[in-house]
Order: C-alpha cells, then structure tokens, then sequence
C-alpha cells in the first residue's frame, strides 16, 4: 500500500520535475529559496530590535514577498515554455526521468537548489546587527527619509522628549505592534519611494497607540498632583518692545485626589468619550461624560441634528487629546519671538523688534534656505534704513536677532512639506487653536439644557495676572 502510494507521487512529480528542469524554472527556484531564506533571517533581526526600521520592514513585508511570488510564478511559466518547445519540436519522452539519485537530471537539480540555498545563507548573515542597531536610531527615524520628517524632526529637537527615542512613543514595547507598525512604516516607505506621500502629513496619525502603552511607562496619571505656577512673557508691538506678564496657576489635579485637569478626565473610574465630526477632531459636536455615580451627555447646542445622527467615529479621550504636540511643539510666530526676547537671544533694546520680527516671519519664503539667507538680511536692512544710529551700534545684536529668527522660521516652517505657521493645532490651550475650548465652550449642553461643560475662567487655571507689567502676585513671591 506505502509502495502504491510513494510511485503515486513520484508519477504525478516525475513529469513536473522533468518539465520544470529549464533555465527560466531554476531561475524562479532561485528566487524563492533566496527570499525564503534571507526572510528567515530578517525577521527574527527585525523583531528583536525594538525598533521601526522602515527599510527593514520594507525588505520584509514588500520586497522578499514580491521575489517569492514573483519567482513562484516564473517556475509554471518555465515549464509552460519546455511543453510547448517539446510539443512544437514533437520531441515528447515516452517516459519520464525516474525520481532517485540514480537519474543525472534529478541529482543536479536537488544540488542546485542545495547549493543555492547554501549561497543565500551565507548573503544572508552578512546583514549584520551593526547596520540594524543603527537603523533603530532616532537619527535614522528623524532624517533618513529626511524632507519627509523633517518637520517633525526639528521641533522634536525643541521639546521636552528630545532625548526620548521616536519608537517609545510610535511604538512602545511589544511584537503586536512592532509588526504593525513594520506594515504601516512599509507603506509609508513606498509612498515616500513613489513620491506620492501626503504633505504635510497628516495629523492625528491614524492607529496612533494608546497613550495607556506609551505616555505611560514614564508618566502616570496618579503621579501629578500639585498646582504649576506658569508665568508667560509677552512683548508689545511698540518701539520698546514693552514686557508684560501673564500668570496662571493650572490646576493639574490628579494623582490619588483625582480632580483637576488630569483627574476630572483621566481619574480612575472616569471614562470621557467624543465624536468629532472632522478628521482632525477640531469641531467635537458631542462629548459624554462617565465617572463614579454620574453619566452625562452633551452636544453642542448649536449642532445641526443630521451632523449629530451622523456622527460615526468614537474616541476615548487619552493623554493625546490634549498633548497632541508633547514633542513636536510647533510654535506661533508672537508666542517664539516672545521666548527668544525673554531668554535674551533677540535684545528686548532693539527698537520695534517684536512688531518687526512678526512681520519677516509672516513673509513668504521658498525654501528654508531662502529663508536662512534672506531672514537676517531683512532684519539688518530695515535697521540700516530705519534706525542707522541702532545699525551701526547694535550691529552684533541685530546680525544675533536675525540668525534667531531664522533659526525660529526653520523649526517651524517647511514649504517642502508645505508645513506652515498653525498647520499643526495644538490642542493644550485654547488661544491660538480650539483646544480645550471645543468641548469647554459653555455651548455643550445636556438635552434638558440643565448643564454644561463649563468655561469658567476659574476651573482650569487661576487667572493670577493677564498681561500686567508688574504682576503684584509676583512681587509678593519676590520672583521679580
Ligand atoms: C513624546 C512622544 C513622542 C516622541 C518621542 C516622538 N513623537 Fe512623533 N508624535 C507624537 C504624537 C503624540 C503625535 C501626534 C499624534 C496625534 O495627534 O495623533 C506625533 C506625530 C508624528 C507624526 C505625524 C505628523 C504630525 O506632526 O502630527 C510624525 C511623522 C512623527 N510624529 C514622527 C516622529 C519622529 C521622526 C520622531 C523622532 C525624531 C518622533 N515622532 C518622536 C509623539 C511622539
Ligand atoms: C521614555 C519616557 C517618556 C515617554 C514615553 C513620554 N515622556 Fe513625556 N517626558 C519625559 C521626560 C524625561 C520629560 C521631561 C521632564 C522634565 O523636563 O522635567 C517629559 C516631559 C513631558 C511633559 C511636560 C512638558 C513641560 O512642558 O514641562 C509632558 C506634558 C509630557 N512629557 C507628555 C507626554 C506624553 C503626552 C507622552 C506620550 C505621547 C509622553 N510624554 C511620553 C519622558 C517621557
Ligand atoms: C484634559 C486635557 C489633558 C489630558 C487628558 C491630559 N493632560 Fe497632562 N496636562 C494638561 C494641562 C492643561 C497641563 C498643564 C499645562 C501647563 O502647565 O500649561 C498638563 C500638564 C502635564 C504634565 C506636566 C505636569 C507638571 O507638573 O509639570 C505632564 C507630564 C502631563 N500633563 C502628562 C499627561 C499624561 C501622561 C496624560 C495621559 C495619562 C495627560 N497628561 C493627560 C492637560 C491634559
Ligand atoms: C472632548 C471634550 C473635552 C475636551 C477637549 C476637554 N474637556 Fe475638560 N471636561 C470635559 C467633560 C465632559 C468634563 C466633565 C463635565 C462634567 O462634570 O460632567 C470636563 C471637565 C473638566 C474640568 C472640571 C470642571 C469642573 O466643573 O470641575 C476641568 C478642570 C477640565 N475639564 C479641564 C480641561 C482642560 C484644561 C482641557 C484642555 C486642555 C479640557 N478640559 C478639554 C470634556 C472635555
Ligand atoms: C477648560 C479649561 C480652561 C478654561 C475654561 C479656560 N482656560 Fe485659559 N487656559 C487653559 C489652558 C490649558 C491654558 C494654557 C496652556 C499652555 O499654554 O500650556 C490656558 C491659557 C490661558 C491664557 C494664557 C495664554 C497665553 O499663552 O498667553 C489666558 C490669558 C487664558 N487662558 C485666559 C482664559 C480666560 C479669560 C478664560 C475664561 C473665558 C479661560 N482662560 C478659560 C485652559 C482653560
């Protein structure tokens, strides 16, 4: 019965053997076994770097799955050509070539494919982990694909996570989505390969992971508690560039207490869901609110009913709600000429500094490097025409202001990506963008009208002094 059965199978692969043993089939062999072979050996390598490596996932999920079945089809392909050459030449063998090391045909064929496969192993470890540990690196992430990321790039340079690796927040910890992440960042490797990738890329990232997985492991909403004094220098547009203070006590709340901004949203048993009504999830037209012993519903009371109906995504409300610029912080022009004048690198003694800065800011530029030319040149001119006393004795300080605000101009505006002043809202806030104001707008209220989500101007924040050039509360804690 075994015997039946084995000559079965040897009539059945004799003719396909024999018919496959020709130039174009060998070579769809070699090509199957190769990309078997090196992915066998990338993938362990990718998954055991923690890291997104778009050229190793490239290699993974696109390239060696397009040689396989690109060779998997040359091999049918060959034998179609040897049938019909046999046919056409009526050379037909009455039989086929026995399957044992006996038959010549049969032993070269099962040595060429060992062979191969021997070479493909030895290709194969060439890819060392030195070239992967350097592909996990932010400086790979951040500027290979370098037009691409730039803007992100830069600003992440200016934050608070400049020494936290990409991946702790893209990706986190965890082959699940290690792998999705290497099937997304394939994609995106193509798009960027095709040229055909979105600009500016678009935020919220699609399948961002929860901040539960990421923000977490180094911040956890028990651990804040205590109110932060915020004091915000501002700069008048006036000759003198006059100082004024803004300062706010925020109620950051949480930690065991719950409460405050943290734990009013995030406390524990507190769940807030929302539906945006756009991608971007500026316009949030219902929000619901479920905590201990109280649930809530509100929309905005000026919605249309069929926006309402309408209303299809549903998001959790997380860390990103609100920091959804933690690292890429793109500024505003007033509020990054107002740093740089408080931290002394534009010189407050420069006569209208502020209103003119914010003027070659706003200008239109073509590229960063027309910018890095043109920015101090503006500024040094305008002093050399306006103020020919300031030019000649503040030369240094002005050649310094306008190297600022270039350098500020190119962390923040990439027209190769036609990334501009406010294309990315920041959502922590409500004075330049919506923020905290698209659900906290004294307009999203419960159906019976009896409640709304409160814009006190109290409740967030102490409002401790708005723009005063002394503040008293200041003067009584001897900061100034
Ligand atoms: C502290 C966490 C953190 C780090 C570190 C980080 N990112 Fe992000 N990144 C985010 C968040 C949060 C968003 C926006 C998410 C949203 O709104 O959906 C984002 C968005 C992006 C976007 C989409 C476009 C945009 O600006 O919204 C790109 C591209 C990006 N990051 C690349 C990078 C690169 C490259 C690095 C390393 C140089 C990096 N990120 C480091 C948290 C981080
Ligand atoms: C690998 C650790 C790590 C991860 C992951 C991380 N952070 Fe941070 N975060 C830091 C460090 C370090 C600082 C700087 C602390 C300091 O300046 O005292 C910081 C600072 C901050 C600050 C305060 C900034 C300020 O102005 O003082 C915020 C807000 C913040 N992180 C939010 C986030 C969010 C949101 C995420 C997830 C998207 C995140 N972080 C992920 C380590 C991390
Ligand atoms: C409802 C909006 C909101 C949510 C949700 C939120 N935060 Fe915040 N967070 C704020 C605000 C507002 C501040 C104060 C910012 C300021 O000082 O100007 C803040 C401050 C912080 C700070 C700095 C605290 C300090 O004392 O310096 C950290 C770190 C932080 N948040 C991390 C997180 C993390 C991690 C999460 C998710 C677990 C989170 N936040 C969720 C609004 C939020
Ligand atoms: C997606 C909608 C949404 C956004 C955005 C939002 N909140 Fe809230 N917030 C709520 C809801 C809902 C409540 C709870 C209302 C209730 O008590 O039923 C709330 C309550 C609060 C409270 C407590 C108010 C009180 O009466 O004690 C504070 C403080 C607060 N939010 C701060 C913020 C800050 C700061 C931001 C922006 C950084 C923000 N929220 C953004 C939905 C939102
Ligand atoms: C839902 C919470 C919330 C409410 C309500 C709220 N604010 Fe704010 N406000 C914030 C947050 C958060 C910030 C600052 C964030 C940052 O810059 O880190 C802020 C910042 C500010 C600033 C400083 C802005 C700057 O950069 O100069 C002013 C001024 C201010 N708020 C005034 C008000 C006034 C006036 C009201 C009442 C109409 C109000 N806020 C209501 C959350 C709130």
């Amino acid at each position: 019965m075994q015997q039946n059965n084995k000559s079965n199978v040897r009539e059945w692969l004799s003719p396909l053997l024999y018919l496959c043993n020709n130039p174009i089939s060998l070579a769809g062999v070699v090509l199957v076994t190769a990309a078997t072979v090196f992915w066998l050996y990338m993938f362990p390598t990718g998954m055991a770097g923690e890291t997104p490596n778009p050229y190793i996932g490239i290699a993974l999920y696109v390239i060696l799955p397009g040689f396989f079945f690109a060779g998997l089809a040359l091999i049918p392909i060959g034998a179609w050509f040897r049938k019909r050459r046999d046919r056409l030449s009526g050379r037909k063998p009455g039989s086929y070539p026995p399957i044992n090391w006996g038959n010549a045909d049969f032993r070269r064929l099962a040595l060429f494919i060992i062979g191969a496969t021997f070479v493909n192993m030895a290709l194969a470890s060439v890819f060392s982990y030195d070239a992967i540990d350097y592909m996990d690196s932010v400086t790979f992430c951040g500027k290979t694909c370098h037009q691409v990321m730039e803007p992100e790039y830069a600003a992440y340079q200016n934050s608070p996570h400049s020494r936290v690796g990409c991946v702790k927040c893209h990706i986190g910890s965890g082959a699940s989505w290690f792998v999705k992440s290497k099937l997304s960042g394939a994609g995106q490797v193509l798009a960027v390969i095709l040229n055909n990738y979105e600009r500016p890329i678009p935020t919220p990232v699609r399948n961002l992971r929860p901040a539960r997985d990421t923000c977490e492991t180094c911040h956890w909403p028990e651990k804040f508690e205590e109110d932060r004094l915020r004091v915000i220098p501002k700069f008048a547009d006036d000759e003198t560039n006059s100082e004024s203070k803004t300062v706010l006590l925020m109620m950051i709340g949480g930690g065991s207490r719950g409460g405050g901004i943290h734990g009013v949203h995030m406390g524990p048993g507190v769940t807030v869901r929302y539906w945006p009504s756009d991608e971007s999830r500026q316009t949030i037209p219902r929000v619901e609110y479920t905590g201990p012993g109280k649930h809530a519903v509100y929309t905005a009371t000026d919605a249309k009913p069929e926006l309402l109906r309408n209303l299809k995504t549903e998001r959790v409300m997380d860390c990103m709600d609100c920091h959804n610029r933690p690292t890429h912080t793109f500024e505003l022009p007033a509020a990054a000429i107002d740093k740089a004048i408080a931290s002394g690198q534009i010189s407050s003694a420069l006569p209208f500094v502020k209103k003119k800065g914010m003027e070659i800011l706003k200008a239109t530029y073509a590229s960063n490097q027309e910018a890095a030319e043109r920015i101090p040149a503006s500024l040094e001119q305008y002093y050399r025409q306006s103020y020919p006393a300031v030019s000649q004795q503040r030369g240094k300080e002005i050649a310094r202001a306008g190297r600022s605000l270039s350098a500020i101009f190119n962390r923040n505006v990439f027209p190769a990506m036609k990334v501009t002043w406010g294309s990315y809202p920041n959502n922590l806030g409500h004075t330049d963008f919506p923020g905290c104001f698209r659900c906290h707008d004294d307009n999203h209220a419960t159906a019976d009208g009896s409640k709304s989500v409160t814009q006190d101007c109290n409740t967030c924040h102490k409002l401790l002094a708005v723009e005063e050039v002394k503040p008293k509360i200041l003067t009584e804690l001897s900061v100034q």
